[in-house]
């Protein structure tokens, strides 16, 4: 038989390739950030300490309430230093410098209203969300630095989070997602609960306390 060698070969068909499920989840989530970042007015909230205290304490209720739904051992595997990214611990110890006492801390509101997290596709999809923060805190910490007078440990722990280590925790987060999601249901999954979990945020961080 013949075969041009120019011609494709019948069974062999191009398939455009597949982002990243990181990349598929900035492209999902990036419109949701975009508002968030505009609803949370960085000048208002990280212009000055009460202010700055009290997003920390609308930000410690919505981790409170998404970390007691992905606990510790969740991923098993999946993202074997999941216990080391919790960020409640942050929140609490720069509430702690800021002046708030354990009891106080101990009962600020918890978010009742976050979505269903039901597989460990749906729980990347939730982290992302604080993971991902990770990143943006580089950009605030200097702000909130110079206009409230916070530094990685006084004050702003979860902002500075993994201080050098952003860029490499967030590409090792990358890879572990990136790994468990390539089934398109598995994907589908972390897409909808990252968009649900921003969702979530920002009716909590930008509600009117009744
Ligand atoms: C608590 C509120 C916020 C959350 C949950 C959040 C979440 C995220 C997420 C998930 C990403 C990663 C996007 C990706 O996949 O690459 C990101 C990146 C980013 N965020 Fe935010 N963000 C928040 C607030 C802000 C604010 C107020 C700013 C304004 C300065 C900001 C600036 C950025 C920047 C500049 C990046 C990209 C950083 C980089 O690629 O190095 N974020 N954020």
């Amino acid at each position: 038989m013949n075969i041009e060698l120019d011609a494709p070969l019948p069974c062999v068909q191009e398939t455009p390739a597949q982002p990243s499920a990181i990349a598929a989840l900035r492209a999902a989530t990036w419109p949701s950030h975009q508002q968030l970042e505009k609803r949370i007015d960085v000048k208002s909230r990280f212009g000055n300490l009460v202010a700055y205290r009290a997003h920390l304490e609308n930000l410690y209720g919505f981790c409170a309430a998404l970390e007691a739904r992905v606990a510790p051992d969740t991923f098993g595997d999946a993202l074997p230093d999941y216990p080391s990214r919790r960020k409640l611990v942050l929140l609490a110890r720069d509430l702690a410098s800021l002046g708030l006492g354990p009891d106080t801390i101990a009962t600020l509101p918890c978010c009742g209203d976050m979505p269903a997290i039901d597989s460990i596709a749906s729980a990347f999809g939730c982290v992302y969300v604080l993971e991902g923060a990770t990143l943006g805190g580089r950009t605030l910490l200097p702000v909130v630095a110079a206009r409230v007078g916070v530094t990685p440990d006084r004050g702003a722990a979860f902002l500075a989070s993994y201080g050098d280590g952003v860029a490499t925790m967030w590409s090792r987060f990358g890879a572990a997602l990136d790994a468990w999601c390539r089934d398109p249901k598995r994907r589908a999954a972390a897409e909808s609960t990252a968009v649900a979990t921003f969702d979530a945020l920002q009716r909590w961080l930008c509600r009117v306390p009744g």
